[in-house]
């Protein structure tokens, strides 16, 4: 069976995991210690940045980087195809999303579809973008060019781009923050976590308090002085991050020999994708490929799971601004049309780091069966 999610951990790496795990448990350090600061030193020396801190999650990685880029009581936009994720921890931290269409050649939008929005909402006051699939948009460069000339600012949601680099430069490293995931799905795991990356220094000691109760106390203590929240990794997830940070050039470039070789097939049998050629390096969380119409979805998915391939989710089959949650927060909804034409016609092939050369030709075999004819 081909299943979407792969725990890429040898023997040895569970192991040694299996012995870490006891030492701390041992040690009664549980929180905040040495794997804690060693995974932050190595994840932002990995992207670029000044700093990084680890969280519980990246969806409060998020809502962090709103509340410091003091979004409350304003408009961020942000594209509607994403996780739920990043729009709740908008209007968690007070903000309103008002949401932006994308590009159909890369499932995020364009910097045209960014102007659209900030032509229609004068008072927009900062943008949320995510990089969707691991996919960095070839004008994001433009982008964020255009953001520091209209004030606002950009927070990254890189839950997808561990990795990811365009032009010489790491996802998380472009603008105002980035924001990642290490659930266990993603391009790298700790079980669950998040991490924010960013190189502003009062920033980072804000997020540092944020994270814990919002205590300021170098050692952690102190005062309760920001409204913060309990949103600390755990020593054994830490520990664990660092495994895997080890080797995630090397799963990423697992993944990208099985994306290479489909989509030579794709290209020879003009079956329409989301490129990331442009890109330096791609996580390829997620492979995209674009299908005619949406009628014959749900058929292909048994038809794929029949050969034995479980087709992971897509990015995303219901857009935020369709989600009943979200339902008072659309505005606009007409500028929503990629959004409503293309995330139902896409499937995501489950491309993961231990994607064999079996694999690839099974997966190869079936878009031909069931694609194809
Ligand atoms: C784009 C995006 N942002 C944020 C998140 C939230 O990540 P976490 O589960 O670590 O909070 C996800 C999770 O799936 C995601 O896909």
């Amino acid at each position: 069976m081909i299943k979407p999610f792969y725990l890429d951990l040898t023997f040895d790496e569970i192991e040694d995991i299996k012995h870490k795990t006891g030492e701390i448990l041992e040690s009664g350090h549980l929180i905040l210690g040495e794997y804690t600061k060693e995974f932050e030193k190595e994840f932002s020396k990995y992207i670029g940045t000044e700093y990084a801190i680890s969280l519980n999650t990246c969806t409060s990685a998020l809502e962090i980087l709103f509340v410091l880029n003091r979004s409350k009581g304003k408009k961020i936009a942000v594209q509607s195809n994403t996780n739920f994720a990043t729009v709740a921890a908008i209007i968690r931290s007070g903000a309103t999303p008002v949401f932006m269409d994308m590009d159909p050649d890369y499932f995020v939008p364009s910097l045209d579809n960014l102007k659209d929005i900030v032509d229609r909402h004068s008072d927009v006051f900062g943008v949320a973008w995510v990089h969707i699939g691991g996919i960095i948009h070839p004008e994001f460069f433009d982008i964020i060019k255009f953001c520091k000339e209209n004030d606002l600012f950009l927070v990254e949601d890189c839950a997808h781009a561990h990795g990811s680099q365009l032009r010489g430069i790491k996802a998380g490293n472009f603008a105002d923050g980035g924001a990642f995931s290490f659930f266990p799905t993603k391009v790298m795991t700790t079980m669950e976590g998040g991490m924010i990356t960013t190189n502003n220094h009062d920033h980072y000691k804000l997020a540092m308090s944020y994270r814990n109760q919002g205590k300021r106390g170098g050692d952690y203590g102190g005062l309760h002085t920001d409204l913060g929240n309990s949103w600390r990794i755990n020593e054994i997830s830490a520990y664990m991050g660092l495994v895997q940070l080890k080797k995630l050039d090397k799963m990423i470039n697992n993944r990208q020999i099985a994306v290479d070789e489909i989509s030579k097939f794709l290209v020879e049998n003009n079956i329409d994708f989301c490129s990331t050629s442009h890109m330096d390096q791609c996580a390829q969380y997620k492979f995209i490929i674009k299908l005619p119409d949406e009628n014959n979805i749900e058929s292909i998915k048994e038809n794929f799971r029949n050969d034995g391939i479980i087709l992971g989710g897509g990015v995303y089959d219901v857009p935020c601004h369709i989600q009943p949650v979200f339902k008072d927060y659309v505005i606009a909804k007409e500028d929503l049309r990629n959004s409503e034409k293309y995330c139902p016609k896409q499937i995501c092939l489950p491309i993961t780091s231990g994607t064999t050369q079996s694999d690839i030709r099974t997966m190869i075999q079936a878009i031909d069966k069931h694609i194809l004819r």
